[in-house]
């Protein structure tokens, strides 16, 4: 009956999602993660999944669930995991949105046991994890459609735009934390979509549903152009 309600628009067609935060381990009890709810990931997922894609979520640690059993979902907790996750499942997707807030950085050493606290101040050493986006940038195959998000505080547009460049990217949408009612843990959202061939989309304040489900119209308008 859940598929009885689907438009046939994206029927098809395969549908990478990223969505929520990572968490890169210290020890046993503790990680670095940030504020990321998955909120977004899991709209465009399901906006996805309601314009008749065959949508695959790979998710961090959230506290989202979807009520549609069609979406196939693949939760991990790390950047690293993620990563994997989203390398094998591309090639064989025509669209990926990578909506998660990666982190950029992981400790170099987790401690086995719990770090104990002692008199002195502690220093933790981190490495740079894989940037998943760049990437699947790399690999991908004429026909394949890739968007990521660009999450700035200050020259928003220009970041974004170098983000689309370096990236390989075909659509960077930008979150400005500008915004008071948009970003993390918010209902609502407000975003500009920019693609390579120099358009500028820009969205108002809405649901972060109402947003997603523009964002699948904008792909669905490049897929037919
Ligand atoms: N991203 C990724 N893998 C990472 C880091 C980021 O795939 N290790 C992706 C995000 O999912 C997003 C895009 O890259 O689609 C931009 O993320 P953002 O954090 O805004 O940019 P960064 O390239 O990480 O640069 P910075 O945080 O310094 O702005
Ligand atoms: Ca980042």
């Amino acid at each position: 009956t859940e598929n009885f309600f689907r438009e046939k628009t994206l029927a098809g067609k395969k549908v990478l999602v990223t969505a929520g935060p990572t968490y890169e381990a210290i020890d046993p009890v503790r990680f670095i993660g940030n504020h990321s709810s998955g909120k977004m990931g899991f709209a465009l997922a399901e906006a996805f999944y309601l314009q008749g894609a065959d949508v695959e979520l790979v998710t961090g640690p959230t506290s989202q669930r979807t009520s549609y059993a069609g979406i196939a979902v693949t939760g991990v907790t790390s950047a690293q995991s993620m990563y994997e996750a989203c390398t094998a499942l591309f090639p064989g997707v025509d669209i990926a949105v990578m909506s998660a807030a990666v982190a950029d950085y992981k400790p170099i050493e987790v401690a086995i046991e719990k770090i104990k606290k002692t008199n002195e101040d502690l220093t933790i050493q981190l490495s740079k994890t894989r940037d998943i986006l760049k990437s699947l940038g790399e690999e991908k195959k004429p026909g394949q459609l890739l968007v990521g998000f660009a999450l700035e505080t200050n020259n928003e547009r220009a970041y974004a735009q170098s983000k689309l460049q370096a990236k390989n990217a075909d659509m960077i949408v930008l979150n400005s934390l500008r915004d008071k009612d948009a970003g993390f843990g918010h209902d609502t959202n407000k975003v500009t979509v920019f693609d390579r061939d120099g358009n500028e989309y820009n969205l108002s304040l809405a649901s972060k549903q109402a947003i997603a489900a523009d964002i699948v119209n904008i792909i669905i308008q490049k897929l037919h152009a």
